[in-house]
Order: structure tokens, then C-alpha cells, then sequence
């Protein structure tokens, strides 16, 4: 019955388990996402707080994107469990430096993906990854620009107001 379901799609095993691990991380990431929008809510950051809920809502499609990807090549598309959601962070600065973080780690997870696709000769979800990788050189730089504001600014007086009324405004111009 296993093999008869792979014939119904092209994806491998081992590209499908991929695939739906990364449907995982981008879920993962929405929700710490949202506990950090709802931290900079709770300590008076708001233009923050829009920023990470924007950003929030971005993983999720990304999740979609995946998970509609692996159903439309006849896979199955699991809907992942997200636990362990930090709630609570040390500072503003913090919230920030775990945002870099977690991008960083995502280019990696496709990079990773997209290496096993090319040996695996899979070039369908080779291609369909590019979309992602592009993506992430753009989340990057927001998220390390943002970063960046805690010391073009410092934190100093109003300065964390100020960083907060800047972190919308962070544009990736280079399309
Ligand atoms: Fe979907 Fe920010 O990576």
C-alpha cells in the first residue's frame, strides 16, 4: 500500500519528511513571532508589536506555501504541532537578536533542503525553492538592520522609542 501511494507522486520519502519539517519551522516561527509582537505590545512598543505580527502572518503563508506544494504533488501535507513558544523575553534588544536568530536558521534549513534536493535529482522542488531562498536574503536583512538600530541609535534617554518608531520603516531594496 506504501509503494502504491509513492506512485502517486514524484516527491521522495525523504524530500516529503523534509518538506513537512520546514512546514514545522515556518509554523514554529509565526507563533514566536506572535509571543514577541505580544511581548512589545506589553512593554509600550507598538510600532514593534505591528512589525512582528506583520511578520507573523509571513510565516504562516510561507507555511502554506510548503504545505500546499506538498499536497499538490500528491504527497501529505501533515499539520504540524507547535509547542515550546517562548513568551516571555529579557529585553527589547533580546527580542530582536532571537529575530536574526531565527531567520538565520531558517536559510539554513533550506539550504540544507535544497542541497539533498539536488542530489536526490529532485530539480521540481529545487526550483520551487528558490522562491524561499530569495525570500530569506530579504528577511535577513530586515532582521539584521533592525538589529543594527540598537546601536546606530542606542537605547539611551528615548532612544528604544525611537528604535520602535524605526522598525517598520525597514525597506529591502535590492528586487
Ligand atoms: Fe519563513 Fe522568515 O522564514
Amino acid at each position: 500500500m506504501k509503494d502504491l501511494l509513492r506512485l502517486r507522486t514524484s516527491l521522495s520519502e525523504e524530500i516529503e519528511t523534509l518538506l513537512n519539517e520546514q512546514i514545522k519551522v515556518e509554523a514554529h516561527s509565526s507563533s514566536v513571532y506572535l509571543a514577541m509582537s505580544s511581548w512589545c505590545n506589553r512593554h509600550g512598543f507598538d510600532y514593534s508589536a505591528g512589525y512582528f505580527q506583520k511578520q507573523s502572518g509571513e510565516e504562516r503563508e510561507h507555511m502554506l506555501k510548503l504545505f500546499n506544494f506538498v499536497n499538490d504533488l500528491g504527497g501529505r501535507a501533515i499539520s504540524p504541532e507547535v509547542t515550546n513558544i517562548p513568551q516571555d523575553f529579557e529585553s527589547f534588544r533580546s527580542v530582536f537578536e532571537q529575530a536574526l536568530q531565527q531567520e538565520i536558521y531558517v536559510t539554513q534549513q533550506f539550504n540544507r533542503i535544497a542541497d539533498r534536493c539536488m542530489k536526490a535529482r529532485d530539480y521540481v522542488t529545487f526550483q520551487f525553492l528558490q522562491w524561499f531562498l530569495k525570500e530569506q536574503v530579504e528577511e535577513e536583512y530586515v532582521a539584521r538592520r533592525a538589529l543594527e538600530l540598537f546601536d546606530v541609535i542606542g537605547e539611551e534617554g528615548t532612544g528604544r522609542y525611537e528604535i520602535d518608531k524605526h522598525v517598520p520603516k525597514i525597506k529591502y531594496d535590492n528586487e
